[in-house]
């Protein structure tokens, strides 16, 4: 780790291939050969990551146009993509229509209209999967959570049966599925049967809710540990949907992000100093809320080790960056020996939302990213460069 830290300085992104191809047969193992495992391009969408994935059988599941286009420009094919998001724009429908995606998830009756006229400029019928909002509070923090009926997401049963009806009459679109997403940080497999259960009560109430359903998209959110408590048990969410999948001849899609990125990323900081204020030790690294926004967004905890271990006692210390805001910390009043100043800190579980949200608030570069496959380390995304951070702002002289 040290190597990589000063052959690429900090903070830096380190990604384990191994965890990646981990996760993604556990996952496969858990819900068999059938399921199709979409990734979930937000969670991050470095293209070789995105290039791995696909290697490993991943399709995706983007939410926005710039996410269809990273996958195109790794080269890799569109026709397992899954396309949500709440507030689809006409350029993103055309681009996703296209490019033949598998299916559209609705989410918004907006779209209806925008997805027709896309299909009479392709020539060819559009297929689409209504996301439901089955009134389902999965836990986790409020911004995460995205199945309660007081959320943008989906549209809510009573609504559900007038879309349908409208899909219906709208020649140039298929209905072949239903597709949920309750959330993020998921850990009781619960909510997955309680949806579920809800979406087979909405579709058996109307013959019109059935025909042509070809595939149940049960949505993401699967839960890992961040160090406390256990990660959702995948294998006995499979165990909960997938006999009445079966049953009803639904073929299983799946959207993990988090799932299996979270744990194949750290994030390494080197500690800059120390310095104490009325109660409190703050130890001062070169990492911010610009690289890992979770802890400041979310209050998310996510486990902080010394990348060498040190024998001197612990002290709880609160962990925080350069940037210009109170709420800059990677963690709170957490247990951590002493550190000299150049040491390095690896910030466990950043894999998902870390790199993918990271942004160049008070003028910070965006961290380097590097893939680690067994004993060969590939810098996958070079550290911005300061002029780059200014290279689209107009011209100072005709402005
Ligand atoms: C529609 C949809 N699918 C999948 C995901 C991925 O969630 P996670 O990374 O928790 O698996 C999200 C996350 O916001 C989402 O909005």
């Amino acid at each position: 780790m040290r190597e990589l830290a000063q052959r690429h300085g900090t903070p830096l992104y380190v990604y384990s291939a191994a965890t990646l191809a981990e996760r993604f047969a556990a996952l496969r193992a858990a819900f068999g050969a059938a399921a199709h495992i979409c990734y979930a391009v937000k969670a991050n969408p470095n293209l070789t990551l995105l290039a791995r994935l696909h290697r490993l059988g991943a399709g995706f599941d983007v939410v926005s146009g710039g996410e269809l286009l990273r996958l195109q420009a790794a080269g890799l094919p569109t026709d397992g993509v899954v396309f949500a998001g709440v507030a689809k724009q006409p350029w993103e429908i055309a681009a996703a229509v296209a490019a033949g995606i598998l299916f559209f998830n609705v989410e918004s009756p907006h779209e209806l209209p925008l997805l027709a006229a896309a299909a009479a400029g392709g020539g060819r019928p559009v297929r689409v999967a209504l996301r439901l909002n089955p009134g389902v509070d999965a836990g986790g923090h409020a911004y995460i959570s995205t199945a309660r009926t007081d959320t943008k997401f989906g549209i809510g049963l009573p609504q559900a049966g007038a879309v349908v009806e409208a899909i219906a009459r709208e020649p140039r679109l298929e209905l072949c599925g239903y597709h949920v997403h309750l959330g993020s940080q998921v850990r009781q497999v619960e909510p997955y049967r309680l949806a579920l259960d809800r979406v087979c009560e909405f579709v058996d109430a109307a013959a019109v809710r059935r025909e042509g359903i070809t595939h149940y998209d049960l949505g993401g959110g699967f839960g890992i540990a961040y160090g406390q408590g256990e990660p959702l048990d995948v294998a006995a969410v499979a165990a909960a949907v997938l006999p009445t999948l079966t049953a009803r001849g639904w073929r299983p899609v799946l959207e993990p992000g988090r799932h299996l990125v979270g744990d194949a990323g750290i994030l390494v900081t080197a500690v800059l100093g120390e310095k104490r204020q009325d109660h409190t030790t703050f130890l001062l690294v070169d990492a911010a809320m610009n690289d890992l926004l979770r802890p400041a967004l979310y209050q998310a905890e996510h486990p902080i080790v010394p990348v060498v271990a040190t024998p001197l006692p612990p002290r709880a210390v609160d962990v925080v960056g350069p940037v210009c805001e109170t709420g800059d910390f990677l963690a709170r009043q957490r247990p951590l020996p002493p550190l000299p100043r150049g040491e390095l800190l690896a910030v466990l579980g950043a894999g998902a939302y870390g790199a993918s949200m990271a942004s160049n608030y008070n003028s910070r570069c965006r961290p380097a990213e590097v893939l680690v496959d067994g004993d060969r380390a590939q810098l996958v995304r070079r550290r911005d460069t300061l002029p780059q951070l200014f290279q689209n702002e107009v011209d100072l002289h005709e402005a």
